[in-house]
């Protein structure tokens, strides 16, 4: 039996009044009570973090240099009680990472108090902020300052780098990196990776190559640093060279990967050059690498694109043959690619045929991609059809996306009080999807044409009701409406509304 405890209770009148609660409802009242004083202390240190940054950010002016700030912040009586944090800087900081002068000023005001220490968070914050704003020399400042403290990772380099790079000072990057010892971390593969990385993103891709050529007598290059390089050349659109850098791994005994391969197969897709691709394709079987699905759907897209619908259809025979299971993925985009060409039988076929023969399981965007196709040209009927089936699967539920095309298709033949009234009603009551803007546009401006403007104004203050701002088109569309029908109330409403926008 549950032990009862006596308790008195003060109500809000003052009045004492005995109760009898059980142990139960007496510790969880205790836990409550414990949990609301942690609550109430969670809520006091924001409140004072809040205040904190509102406090400083008031100090600091705009247009002024950073020492003007520094110092106007430390001789301000108001900012000396403030509790130093690093949540508090990294906050500061944070607010002005466009702001490369008060985000220092704040950053050495605090370092300037003798009992606060920066983390190395903010120092990599603070650097990346220096260099984003391509205050260089200000960088190198605070990155000697990490030295000092041995604060410097090779994350910090990593963007130290990026930013040299990004303003087009590649030989910083480098000198970085021949003075990594002196910074206090090793010259290894990693790091050599992380600089040749850097140029290559930039486009640096020959600068990358020369540089590795000379490490590589102290350095041993890896995988990852022929995929790189191989990227690298894929993006400046030299293709034939990122084809040699496979050779030269191999001649350092690294095994070109799925990736290596995939990244030159995408570039040759990108030319449309599908001899080299099928060549590729053939040397990756010879080096026993297999193309995954992600290569097939490259190859596939690019096919499609290129408007060799038999070859993209023959993509999946290859798959096959070597055991690569397609996805849905694949099958989407085959699809999507086969319905914008106008092949709808092809389409319908991959998606009947196809797909259940490879046993992939179509999702809301197979569905989706159907349905927008048959309203497109015109086959409102077999559309319709799709969105019952996908109902029937079970596999997955339409979207907002499914429902587009469909309302489209219902203004278009007219059936407003029929299938439109149909699926909202699904769409709201069934489906439970909350409508958004661009479908209450749709709907308000497809129902004022037909002339069903109580309909559409209803809807629109449903709308406005959801804090969902209408466009403006809209709201100049039913003013004049609401105008010529002489209903004032809706007049004033839209004209509140449009004030704000
Ligand atoms: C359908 O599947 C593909 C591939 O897995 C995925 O990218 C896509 O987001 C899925 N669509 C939906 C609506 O879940």
């Amino acid at each position: 039996m549950r032990s009862i405890y006596r308790l008195v209770v003060r109500d809000r009148f003052g009045i004492c009044t005995m109760a009898l609660v059980s142990r139960t409802l007496f510790s969880s009242l205790a836990t409550y009570h414990a949990a609301e004083a942690r609550d109430f202390w969670h809520k006091e240190q924001t409140q004072d973090l809040t205040r904190s940054v509102d406090i400083l950010t008031t100090k600091i002016g705009k247009g002024n240099s950073e020492d003007d700030i520094l110092q106007s912040l430390i001789s301000d009586e108001g900012v000396n009680g403030i509790h130093l944090s690093e949540n508090l800087i990294n906050r500061l900081l944070f607010r002005y990472k466009d702001d490369w002068k008060s985000a220092l000023a704040i950053f050495r005001w605090a370092g300037s108090h003798s009992n606060f220490k920066h983390s190395q968070q903010s120092y990599d914050m603070m650097v990346d902020i220096l260099g984003r704003m391509k205050a260089m020399d200000k960088m190198r400042e605070i990155l000697e300052e990490m030295r000092q403290e041995s604060l410097i990772t090779l994350n910090t380099i990593a963007k130290v780098m990026r930013r040299f790079v990004g303003a087009r000072q590649w030989k910083d990057a480098v000198r970085i990196f021949d003075d990594l010892q002196f910074l206090g971390l090793e010259k290894n593969t990693e790091s050599m990776n992380v600089l040749l990385d850097t140029l290559c993103k930039e486009k640096f891709v020959e600068q990358a190559r020369e540089i590795y050529l000379e490490l590589k007598h102290y350095i041993a290059p890896n995988a990852h640093t022929f995929n790189i390089l191989i990227h690298g050349w894929c993006n400046i659109r030299r293709v034939e060279e990122a084809h040699w850098t496979i050779q030269e791994m191999k001649g350092y005994g690294c095994r070109p990967c799925v990736i290596s391969y995939s990244t030159i197969i995408q570039c040759y897709c990108q030319e449309q050059n599908f001899d080299r691709v099928y060549d590729l394709l053939d040397e990756m079987q010879a080096q026993n690498c297999s193309p995954n699905v992600v290569t097939y759907t490259t190859i596939m897209c690019a096919l499609a694109k290129a408007e060799k619908f038999e070859e993209a259809l023959q993509v999946v025979e290859r798959m096959n043959a070597v055991g690569c299971r397609p996805d849905t993925l694949f099958f989407n985009s085959l699809i999507y690619t086969l319905g914008r060409a106008g092949r709808i039988d092809d389409a319908t076929h991959v998606f009947k045929v196809a797909m259940p023969k490879a046993s992939v399981a179509p999702n809301t965007s197979t569905y989706n991609s159907m349905i927008s196709m048959f309203c497109y040209y015109a086959q409102e009927e077999r559309a319709f059809g799709i969105l019952k089936e996908m109902e029937k699967s079970g596999l997955c539920k339409p979207d907002i996306q499914t429902y587009h095309p469909l309302i489209k298709s219902c203004f278009k033949m007219r059936e407003i009080d029929t299938w439109l009234n149909d699926i909202l009603n699904d769409m709201v009551n069934k489906y439970h999807i909350g409508l958004d803007l661009s479908t209450y546009t749709l709907l308000i401006h497809g129902l004022y044409r037909a002339d069903r403007c109580k309909w559409a104004f209803d809807l629109f203050e449903e709308m406005a009701d959801q804090d969902i701002v209408p466009r403006y088109k809209t709201c100049r569309l039913l003013l004049d409406e609401v105008k010529q029908k002489n209903m004032h109330l809706a007049v004033v409403k839209i004209e509140v509304l449009m004030k704000k926008l």
